[in-house]
């Protein structure tokens, strides 16, 4: 008797927190605060942080699998995703989803000639074959325009550094061989893409 309630003691503790948290997205948004450091309303204001406002969900979906697995390693995730139940991480990848995504109209200004060279890396590399004539993105595959510029670099560095890699290893084969000035035209051009 006393080792069964212990056993029962045991596993209630064990079991992880987030599994008995909200399961409407808005709700546990606000529970875990992404707000924080992604925006209240998905469109971050702090470097090197994405915007989630109006990214495909099962993009969305990959990602917070691979942080809560610890296959994407990214400190400040850690916790947040720590435990999500696979309904919570739908119904979070679902709530950003739906926000609508950020103008290009917040970016910084426009290098005209910076955005020309990242246009041309982006046709030679054939980024819009994968990633949406527009670059909207679709299904598994993200949304890169209506993203913040440093975020754009520091993610296009990581995969060419090796440093991250996806579900799949496509963004490091794209990437072999790029320069840092390369990195910041393909940024610059992709944040100031319509
Ligand atoms: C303490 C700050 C912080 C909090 C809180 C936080 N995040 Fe993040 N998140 C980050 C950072 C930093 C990154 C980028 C990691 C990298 O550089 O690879 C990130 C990346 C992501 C990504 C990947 C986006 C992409 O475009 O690749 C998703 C999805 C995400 N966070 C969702 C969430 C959700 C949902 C929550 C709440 C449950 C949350 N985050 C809470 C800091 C935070
Ligand atoms: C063969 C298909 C393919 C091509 C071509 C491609 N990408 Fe990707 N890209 C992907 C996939 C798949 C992912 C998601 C990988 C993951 O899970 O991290 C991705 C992720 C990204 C991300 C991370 C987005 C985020 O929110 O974290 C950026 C930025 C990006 N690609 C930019 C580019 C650029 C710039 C080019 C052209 C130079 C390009 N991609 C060409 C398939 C492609």
């Amino acid at each position: 008797m006393r080792l069964a309630a212990l056993l029962l003691a045991g596993w209630a503790l064990a079991l992880p927190a987030a599994a008995q948290g909200p399961l409407d997205g808005a709700a546990l948004a606000n529970e875990r605060q992404c707000g924080a450091c992604h925006g209240l309303d998905g469109r971050s204001t702090v470097p090197d942080m994405p915007s989630l406002a109006g990214q495909g969900a099962e993009f969305l979906v990959i990602q917070l699998v691979l942080f809560r697995e610890g296959l994407r390693n990214a400190p400040a995730m850690r916790e947040p995703a720590r435990g999500l139940s696979d309904p919570q991480v739908q119904a979070l990848a679902d709530f950003y989803a739906a926000l609508p995504s950020g103008p290009k109209e917040d970016r910084g200004l426009l290098d005209a000639a910076l955005a020309a060279r990242g246009a041309q890396l982006s046709a030679a590399r054939n980024c819009n074959a994968c990633h949406g004539a527009d670059y909207g993105g679709r299904a598994h595959l993200p949304r890169i325009n209506h993203q913040r510029e440093d975020y754009l670099a520091h993610a296009l560095a990581q995969y060419r550094d090796g440093t991250r890699v996806g579900m799949d290893t496509q963004m490091n084969g794209v990437m072999h061989g790029l320069g840092d000035a390369d990195i910041a035209a393909l940024a610059h051009h992709l944040a100031h893409a319509p």
